[in-house]
């Protein structure tokens, strides 16, 4: 237990009244600035982008045929590249075909979603990964929300075996899960990396299903952990932090795939909104609703004009990575349901829905092309100079995820890509 972490009701409540004044000078500079690509309504693009991304999913659905391999990442041509189950984004695929399944209510895309998620199931026994909330929430996650009646009772043991592999990286002294890779590794560190912070899902879901109360404790100390020693004053993010595993002495902070050990790199920064706003849906503590604001804040105050955030905030490269946006956009979409105040629904509503604007358009969405991509223009990992400005499989997860938000919150229902049961 990180015992440090204190939550001061009255520092938290004159954080929250700062972000409310801050939403309202924002909202009243929006209103007197048109949308930087003003004209069509937003309601006739996601239309649009949900009947163009079903068409893509289903030439994809042809073009991989086998069912024990997924899209990864995109060429310069748009045409997927496939791995095997084991690769960390393995789960996206199915996801994907989840949400289409979810759009349409066409019963092939609920048959091939089963059939993709089926071949991840040796996964969960992987011990080598930290992403196994990746690979098994947006797979047998969404197909136990999405699926229904006895076909679908197989998924919840399958979510639990995965969920107790995860838990095992838990280090109790550093208070957090490990990484499984660094890029400067060395014997005696423990290094944690932001985007852990996207697999705590697995291990609430599990405690929330009869897996007991630890794994949910785990991810409970995991976020107070990355608070505490992942986020600068400015609200900015560090990617990595590696301890000294018998103390939990930070040792040092950095970065592996920004632009450098003290900016921000742009899917970093999404990753902890992310994760923070789906700490605070399962636990409603005040701490992971207010980072989960500071960094979306930093986001925000960092974007350009088209709301597409380049893919890292401080570099003089100034590619763009779409999938911090998409992942950001639709974390937007869910925190518009936990913040107190109709101006700061309004300001998380229309900064998502700007994102969402340029997303659903060129260059960035692939209507009008001949691929079964949906989205162009993400980074994988720019240092290493691995797949630079090009398709990535998380991008299109999280854009038909963040339409979904969309669409259900403009039709008055609840918030979708919630795997707690928890809605507003
Ligand atoms: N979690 C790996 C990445 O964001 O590239």
């Amino acid at each position: 237990m990180n015992s440090d972490i204190v939550h001061s009701p009255r520092n938290s409540h004159s954080l929250i009244m700062r972000h409310h004044l801050k939403a309202a000078i924002i909202l009243l500079t929006l209103a007197r600035v048109p949308s930087a690509f003003g004209g069509e309504s937003l309601d006739s693009l996601v239309q649009n982008a949900i009947n163009v991304s079903l068409a893509h999913l289903e030439r994809s659905v042809i073009e991989v045929r086998d069912t024990t391999m997924y899209p990864t990442y995109g060429t310069k041509d748009l045409k997927w590249q496939l791995r095997n189950a084991g690769d960390w984004t393995s789960g996206f695929y199915p996801g994907c075909l989840w949400y289409a399944f979810e759009m349409s209510r066409d019963r092939r895309f609920e048959r091939w979603a089963r059939e993709w998620t089926a071949s991840l199931e040796s996964e969960k026994a992987d011990t080598g990964t930290h992403d196994l909330g990746f690979k098994f929430m947006c797979s047998y996650g969404n197909g136990l929300r999405f699926g229904k009646g006895p076909a679908y009772a197989g998924y919840t043991p399958v979510l639990l075996a995965a969920a107790r592999t995860l838990s095992d990286r838990y280090n109790p002294v550093v208070g957090a899960l490990g990484s499984n890779w660094d890029s400067k590794p060395s014997g005696r560190s423990f290094p944690v990396i932001i985007d852990i912070m996207m697999n705590l899902d697995l291990l609430f879901w599990a405690s929330e299903h009869g897996g007991g109360p630890l794994m949910e404790e785990r991810a409970i100390h995991h976020a107070e952990t990355t608070c505490r020693d992942f986020v600068r004053t400015d609200g900015g993010t560090y990617h990595i932090v590696r301890y000294d595993p018998a103390t939990g002495r930070v040792i040092n902070r950095g970065t592996i795939q920004g632009a450098g050990d003290e900016t921000a790199w742009s899917r970093g920064q999404a990753w902890g909104i992310y994760g923070m706003v789906v700490a605070y849906r399962h636990t409603h503590r005040e701490k992971f609703l207010e980072t989960a604001m500071r960094l979306a804040d930093y986001f925000v105050a960092h974007l350009p004009p088209d709301r597409v955030s380049p893919w890292d905030f401080q570099s003089d490269i100034t590619l763009k990575d779409v999938s911090a946006t998409c992942i950001t956009a639709s974390a937007l979409f869910e925190l518009t349901h936990y913040v107190t105040s109709d101006s700061l629904r309004a300001h998380y509503r229309s900064e998502a829905e700007e994102m969402l604007r340029s997303l659903c358009r060129a260059p960035f969405f692939t209507g009008g092309r001949n691929t079964a991509c949906l989205l162009d223009h993400s980074v994988q990992h720019l240092p290493a100079k691995s797949n630079v400005d090009v398709p990535s499989i998380f991008a299109d997860y999280y854009f038909l995820e963040a339409i979904l938000r969309y669409r259900d919150q403009a039709g008055g229902e609840k918030v979708r890509g919630l795997s707690g049961g928890h809605t507003h």
